[in-house]
């Protein structure tokens, strides 16, 4: 579902934004600082109940403001509100949902699907597996509808037997009851993961096809132990090492996504545009598969497109999103730059942020130009 209206006071530098997105193309072109990532902050916000920007939501709010407050509407019928609120003076972050208080991010997130491409996107190759398992635990969970369930399960299993793992003298008996635990909830893990890369991989492997020829490239999913062992039994041995650690050194808190270009890691090889265009058809491709598993699309937030891409590039991503039929929220300094780049069907809707007040310029016809 495609936001229809969205609205929001005290975020960064933007006036009161009142703005009406299109259902498809949407992009927002503007000088350096004038504030377009911060509109796109503030999507990502409502969606995710944090910035991409910073770990602390108050740095979003605006200097002369005590209180971010941010509101999306999902159209439909009847259409969703969402919202998220942050005051200077408590660390709370309020989340409301169709008129009623949330308690959990994963609700928001549930509702408005996000995807982020912006110019820090090479991180996912290049940055600590966490990122990538975030990635990974994105596709699964809006697929299926156990897995949050289960990530809590195995959560909660994992921090139990890491606080006894610390105690000067194991409790044998303790810690073979929550071992038995989380070996019940990673497998579980495991097994939801592992097929979702099954489901990925092709629509992945497509994908990166229509953006750039990289033969040799291969994206594998590592569980985060030996592939040869049972976990239990990796527990049962490890327990010394581990206890010396003072964590659990396998499990599904160590799986990763290894991706690879011959033998070498891609990251090590790709050149800064190949890295973009990777993770970029990492990103498309879980839109893609989440609209053929569940019909739902996902919403774009693409930061800077034109940033370290060709036109000829440029051209190739933006016929996927159009396929895609989603909607997105592209950002530009200079408006030509996504001039030529659509098809004469495509309608794009333009906004023009100037220091920090977003203007609607209508829907824009790049044939003519
Ligand atoms: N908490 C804040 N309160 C007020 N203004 C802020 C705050 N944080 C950042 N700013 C300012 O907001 C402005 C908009 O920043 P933003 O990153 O959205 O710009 P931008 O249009 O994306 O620029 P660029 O083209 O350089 O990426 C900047 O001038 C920045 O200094
Ligand atoms: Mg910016």
């Amino acid at each position: 579902m495609p936001l229809d209206r969205l609205t929001f006071l005290g975020l960064r530098n933007l006036d009161s934004l009142d703005m009406r997105p299109s259902a498809g193309i949407n992009l927002i072109f503007g000088a350096n600082g004038s504030g377009k990532t911060s509109v796109l902050e503030g999507v990502h916000l409502l969606g995710m109940g944090r910035s991409f920007r910073t770990q602390q939501v108050k740095h979003a709010i605006g200097h002369d403001s005590d209180a971010l407050v941010l509101h999306g509407r999902l159209s439909g019928s009847p259409p969703l509100p969402l919202g998220v609120r942050r005051q200077r003076a408590s660390s709370e972050l309020e989340m409301r949902l169709g008129g009623e208080r949330v308690a959990r991010v994963a609700q928001l997130a549930e509702a408005l699907p996000l995807q982020l491409i912006n110019p820090d996107a090479f991180r996912l190759l290049e940055g600590s597996p966490a990122s990538r398992r975030e990635f990974l635990d994105w596709g699964v969970f809006h697929v299926k509808h156990d897995f949050f369930a289960v990530w809590k399960g195995f959560r909660r299993a994992l921090k139990h037997r890491n606080a006894l793992l610390r105690h000067d003298r194991i409790d044998l008996q303790s810690i073979r009851v929550w071992e038995h635990e989380l070996v019940q909830w990673s497998e579980r893990l495991d097994a939801l993961r592992e097929a979702y890369v099954e489901r990925f991989l092709p629509v992945f492997e497509e994908t990166l096809a229509g953006l750039l020829s990289l033969p040799g490239l291969s994206l594998k999913y590592s569980r985060g132990w030996d592939r040869s062992r049972a976990l239990a039994e990796v527990l049962e041995q490890g327990r010394d090492s581990d206890s010396q650690m003072g964590f659990t050194q396998q499990g599904p808190q160590r799986a990763d996504l290894r991706i690879r270009l011959e033998r070498r890691p891609a990251v090590e090889v790709l050149s800064r545009g190949q890295q973009k265009l990777v993770v970029s058809a990492m990103k498309l491709a879980q839109g893609r598969l989440l609209e053929a598993l569940t019909g739902r699309t996902c919403i774009y937030l693409i930061d800077d497109l034109p940033a370290e891409l060709d036109i000829e590039h440029r051209q190739a991503f933006c016929r996927w999103l159009e396929r895609m039929q989603c909607q997105v929220f592209i950002t530009s300094v200079e408006r030509e730059a996504l001039a030529g780049l659509w098809q004469p069907e495509t309608a794009v809707a333009m906004f023009h942020v100037k220091q920090g007040r977003l203007m609607d310029h209508g829907q824009y016809d790049f044939t003519t130009e």
